[in-house]
């Protein structure tokens, strides 16, 4: 497979997109694929730059073996160039990508994230800034999903 980069996107970057990134990550691993991927994720807010996931984010995503690391960051224009695949988790994530994209080929990068669902029927990956306990684990369980149907969609991509 040749060289593939990945961007997820969402609204804060504490949440959902680190905790895709995370997922993701992990399943290229287990693939044996690290080296074939570049994996990173962004937000399109710039209140949490430099700050760590969310607790509640990151306590969840532990009870299922995983450790997010990453350290938030905004979506620069600069991305659009960087990345094969932009992935945003809701539809006001997919406009605001829209906004910032200044050509065909850039627009073409943008994903949608419930595209790849296959065990749940959700239309977006919903936002849990505001949720509960229940609403992270759902977060988690759609991520899951996707992100594995993500895998083989880009694997037969390439
Ligand atoms: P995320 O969740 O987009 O999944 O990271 C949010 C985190 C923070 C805010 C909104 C959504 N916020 O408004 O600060």
């Amino acid at each position: 497979m040749q060289e593939k980069s990945v961007l997820f996107v969402c609204l804060g970057n504490i949440c959902r997109s680190p905790m895709a990134q995370t997922i993701f990550e992990k399943i290229v691993e287990d693939k044996g694929a690290a080296d074939k991927f570049e994996i990173d994720s962004a937000g399109l807010g710039d209140w949490h730059t430099g700050n760590k996931a969310d607790p509640r984010m990151r306590s969840h995503a532990e009870k299922r073996g995983y450790t997010i690391t990453h350290r938030a960051r905004q979506v620069q224009k600069n991305d659009f160039n960087k990345f094969d695949y932009i992935v945003g988790m809701d539809e006001q994530n997919i406009r605001e990508l829209n906004n910032l994209a200044t050509s065909d080929e850039h627009r073409n990068k943008i994903l949608r994230m419930r595209d790849f669902l296959t065990q749940f029927d959700s239309d977006i990956i919903p936002d849990p800034y505001y949720g509960d306990a229940e609403d992270f684990e759902y977060v988690i369980d759609l991520l899951e999903d996707s992100c594995e149907n993500f895998y083989d969609f880009i694997s037969k991509e390439s």
